[in-house]
């Protein structure tokens, strides 16, 4: 039997009746679990949020405290999660879920992995976080792997996405000041393109093509243009220009609705840079580490860039982000440019290392390829004679179905018929995400289940 407190204080206190200390047992796949639930404040359900099909119960309770204790960032689906194992999820009464969201590209190898699951116990025994001021053997050890299988010759470790696209910024900016000593204006300014996600960060952030992030926090950083994604001219003609510093572009666009770029588009901003000095950064956060059937998706392109930005699956679940740079970067990038206290830390390093060396296995990005071919021939064959499905793209198992409408009444409807998938784009595209290690039998379920959930589309208007 498993047990799981939670705790949930607020400092305004409350009369003992209002106070809300319950204790729940369930049975779910993985045997008797007990969860507690202390919430020291008036628990009433928080307006508007209705649990799914799996209503009351502790899911009830955890999505009423969410509601009061916890900053109001996330519209999160009312569905509470307590465990997992392969590809499927459940809730606190024992439901299933079959996971295509993968924690939005995550957990790569699902849930519960044995080799990941020991070594990140065995590294929990031995050593959890010592700080950058000292030296760890994990983290020196993922960086060597990180740069025998790509094309960098150093790495920096971060604790996300956003972060490693903010050390990004950093470097390009001071290897742009020290590469022209006697420039007075060197390049300080950035390129990104149209459906771009970089993070959240203000610099990222600056970088995100979506106004609705970006306006209510400006003044974010300055000095960057966007440009349609896949535009070779307009891109060229600014390089030229002699003040980009850096082009920040997605091989393949995740949250912007799953775009790929074309060979010609990255092969013209590689030379273009080239020409001009600018540096080329692929954010490889989403679509790089084996989603699309290769290791990096770039290689799928047989473009190579100066600086590549990696996060999600990297530790499988744990936080963890790097920037891997060649050395005529490295070289201008000296102590005390950039750092954390967190990063790189001896656990999700060791948890890293596990992942990358069964992602980076030839054998399991072939099956990934196969899986994504045989998953999106299911997919047109079950959802392509729907008039609301425009379009059914992407690579691996980094799939979008475009719709002509929102695509929210069809994620709902999967998510109560026990299927989690994502939205992209606009709110129109359906992202599909799932775990690497999703077999075939997986995949067509999903695919069902989203045949069936169709009818939503017309029912919701
Ligand atoms: C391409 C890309 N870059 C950066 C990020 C930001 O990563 P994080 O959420 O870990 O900060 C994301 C997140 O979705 C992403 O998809």
């Amino acid at each position: 039997m498993s047990s799981l407190q939670l705790f949930l204080n607020r400092t305004i206190s409350l009369s003992p009746a209002n106070a809300a200390d319950s204790h729940r047992c369930f049975n779910s796949k993985r045997g008797r679990v007990c969860v507690r639930a202390c919430v020291n404040a008036d628990v009433k359900a928080a307006d508007g949020v209705k649990l799914g099909a799996s209503g009351g119960g502790v899911s009830q309770e955890v999505v009423e405290a969410e509601g009061r204790v916890l900053v109001g960032t996330y519209a999160r689906a009312p569905v509470v999660l307590s465990s997992g194992k392969g590809c499927k999820l459940y809730d606190p009464e024992g439901r299933e879920y079959l996971d295509c969201s993968s924690g939005i590209a995550v957990n790569a190898l699902g849930h519960g992995d044995p080799d990941w699951v020991k070594a990140v116990t065995d590294q929990a025994n031995l050593l959890t976080h010592v700080s950058n001021v000292y030296y760890s053997i994990p983290q020196v050890e993922l960086a060597k792997r990180l740069v025998t299988c790509s094309f960098a010759d150093r790495v920096f470790f971060s604790n996300s996405g956003t972060e490693a696209n903010e050390a990004a910024i950093k470097f390009a900016r001071k290897f742009q000041r020290f590469s022209r000593p006697g420039d007075k204006q060197p390049p300080v300014e950035f390129i990104s393109f149209t459906n771009s996600f970089h993070g959240r960060t203000l610099g990222a952030l600056a970088l995100t093509s979506k106004e609705y992030y970006r306006s209510p926090f400006e003044p974010v950083m300055p000095g960057v243009t966007f440009l349609e994604y896949g535009d070779i001219q307009a891109s060229r003609e600014l390089i030229q220009g002699g003040k980009i510093a850096a082009v920040f572009v997605e091989p393949i666009q995740g949250e912007g609705g799953i775009y790929s770029a074309t060979k010609e588009f990255l092969q013209s901003l590689r030379s273009a840079c080239d020409d001009a000095g600018s540096l080329l950064v692929f954010d490889e956060v989403q679509c790089g580490l084996g989603r699309i059937g290769h290791l990096w998706a770039h290689e799928a392109y047989g473009v190579f860039p100066d600086i590549m930005t990696l996060a999600k699956p990297l530790a499988g679940g744990l936080p963890i982000g790097a920037v891997l740079v060649t050395e005529r970067i490295a070289s201008t990038i000296k102590y005390g440019d950039h750092g954390s206290t967190f990063a790189g830390g001896p656990l999700v390093c060791n948890a890293a290392i596990s992942v990358l060396d069964k992602i980076s296995n030839p054998g399991f990005l072939a099956s990934v390829s196969k899986k994504g071919q045989y998953f999106k021939e299911l997919l047109l064959q079950k959802l392509g004679g729907n008039p609301h499905v425009k379009e059914i793209r992407g690579w691996g198992l980094l799939i979008g179905v475009e719709l002509d409408v929102s695509a929210s009444p069809l994620v709902n409807a999967c998510r109560n018929s026990g299927l989690l998938v994502l939205t992209a784009g606009k709110g129109n595209v359906v992202r599909l995400v799932p775990p690497l290690i999703i077999s075939e039998p997986e995949l067509q379920r999903a695919a069902e289940i989203l045949q069936e959930c169709l009818p939503s589309l017309d029912e919701s208007k």
